[in-house]
């Protein structure tokens, strides 16, 4: 079958407080968005759709050639919307016809092991229809009201949804045709659609960089690899 993944990369940051969108912030010599591409490319791919702010497809189509090398013909650059949803809409739109498969992945998410994307393959590879990489919670979780603690959440039934996240193409294309509400990742998109979504193993170097204490990890991580 062939494979196309969608990277969105077209979010602000504001809860980094970086002057540049998330994507474009350095890990080291290179942006976020270079070291995501570099594990995606790894995986192998018919096409690359990279979602961008309107005003940097120009720097994400330069980081991404640099990564395709001779493969620059499976990349395609498409701006993104305003909410993650909308971002991942209009990189489904350009996904060649041809395209069985499709993993929509984060930018953000930078370090994910290509480990992560094989798993999630294999098993669409195997007929799962939705495939969603989990990772244990290890935090105790509260329900609460306001300030009031009302209980605690047993965390043995809970999972942290993760990135690639991988489809049949015709069941996500249904999923987006049919989207009212918006959803904070696509598996819970195509879930509200009626679609069974099944795990794989995540992995926690694919946790997501949203806080200044997240890109710190990140670049320690770089750093203690480079070594
Ligand atoms: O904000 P957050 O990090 O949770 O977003 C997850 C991913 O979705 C990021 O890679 C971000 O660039 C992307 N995104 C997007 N378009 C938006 C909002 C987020 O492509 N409007």
């Amino acid at each position: 079958p062939r494979v196309a993944v969608i990277v969105v990369a077209a979010g602000s940051g504001q809860r980094l407080g970086a002057p540049v969108p998330k994507a474009f912030v350095g890990l080291d010599a290179h942006t976020i968005l270079r070291h995501a591409l570099r594990n995606v490319f790894a995986a192998p791919l018919a096409q690359v759709v990279v979602v961008a702010p309107e005003d940097r497809v120009g720097d994400a189509l330069t980081d991404a050639h640099a990564v395709a090398g001779e493969r620059h013909d499976l990349v395609t650059v498409v701006a993104g919307g305003a909410t993650r949803q909308a971002s991942v809409a209009a990189g489904l739109a350009a996904v060649w016809s041809d395209v069985d498969l499709v993993l929509v992945h984060d930018a953000a998410r930078a370090l994910t092991p290509p480990a992560v994307f094989e798993r999630v393959i294999s098993a669409l590879e195997g007929g799962r229809a939705a495939v969603l990489p989990v990772v244990p919670v290890v935090d105790t979780i509260k329900r609460i009201d306001a300030d009031a603690v009302v209980e605690a959440v047993d965390r043995s039934v809970l999972a942290a949804a993760q990135t690639p996240q991988g489809f049949s193409r015709r069941v996500l294309d249904a999923a987006y045709a049919d989207a009212s509400a918006d959803h904070t990742d696509d598996a819970a998109l195509v879930q509200a659609a009626g679609v069974p979504v099944d795990t794989v193993a995540g992995d926690e170097r694919a946790f997501k960089i949203t806080t200044a204490a997240d890109l710190d990890r990140a670049r320690a991580l770089l750093r203690s690899a480079a070594e």
